[in-house]
């Protein structure tokens, strides 16, 4: 039976630590979260960010705009709080709605203050391996492996999912620490068959039940890293057939409480790296 990755343990630990160092600080480090249109999984993403922002002393600011409020509004607002001296950090909530243009705005952040690591600027230093602030969900992950002495280097590491937020940083942040990584996605096909390959599979698609126990590897390391809703039971889940795969891998991440606590953790780590360097 697999090893339980307690990501909601480790955030806890991760989020005391940046609280003590915000303490000694000097400043109130700032955080603008953008929430633009009414998506209700981002309104309860956006509420966890800012409750965690409470937890370390951080200084969460939310600026809702409705859904028809338009692009140039936006970046109206993110050219303001790029010119905030009291905002460190600046998270636009993803996806916008409808008729927004994600690259653009993306593109409006002042790369020192993109906690998310969307930028070009960020994203082409993280290519490069020059980085400080890491895309929250990848690093979250490193953060889980590197709390469990779990070593990428030399293994297999399958990525299955291909978004800009997740699966091609997440490649490259294994890639860094020398893993040999094969990126899957929806048009790969025979997945079970890569998969099975891997020593250490990450999963990033938002497909319930997608990884079962047979395209997993005896004694390999599962991460899922997706959040989707069962809408029979109303409950939370992965990509991860959780029980299947349990009895098989060696440790798994579950859904909730694995890599969406450790997500949120960063981007605590992440405002304080900003604060600290203005
Ligand atoms: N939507 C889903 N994940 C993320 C994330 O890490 N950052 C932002 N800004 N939006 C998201």
């Amino acid at each position: 039976m697999a090893k339980i990755l307690d990501g909601k343990a480790l955030a806890a630990i991760v989020k005391q630590e940046v609280k003590e160092e915000i303490a000694g600080l000097g400043i109130v480090p700032g955080l603008a979260v953008v929430i633009v249109g009414d998506d209700a999984a981002s309104r309860v993403y956006v509420n966890n960010k800012k409750r965690d922002c409470v937890d370390c002393g951080i200084k969460g600011e939310e600026f809702a705009l409705a859904a028809d409020a338009g692009q140039e509004r936006l970046l109206e607002l993110i050219h303001e709080l790029n010119a905030r001296p009291d905002i460190h950090g600046i998270l636009v909530q993803m996806p916008l709605p409808r008729g927004f243009c994600e690259q653009s705005v993306i593109a409006a952040i002042a790369p020192e203050k993109d906690v998310d690591a969307f930028t070009m600027e960020n994203v082409g230093r993280i290519m490069n391996g020059d980085y400080e602030l890491a895309p929250c969900t990848p690093a979250g992950v490193m953060a889980i492996l590197d709390h469990y002495g779990i070593d990428p280097a030399g293994k297999h590491c399958v990525v299955v999912g291909r978004s800009n937020i997740v699966g091609k940083p997440m490649a490259m942040l294994l890639l860094h620490r020398h893993a040999t990584v094969t990126i899957c996605h929806s048009r790969t096909p025979n997945l079970s068959e890569i998969t099975r390959q891997a020593d250490i599979l990450v999963s990033a698609v938002g497909k319930i039940g997608l990884i079962t126990a047979d395209m997993v590897k005896p004694e390999a390391i599962v991460v899922d890293v997706a959040i989707n809703r069962n809408t029979d039971t109303g409950k939370l889940c992965g990509d991860v057939d959780f029980e299947g795969v349990r009895a098989v891998a060696s440790h798994i991440t579950p859904v909730p409480g694995g890599v969406g606590p450790m997500t949120r953790a960063v981007l605590m780590q992440n405002t304080l790296i900003a604060a600290r360097r203005c």
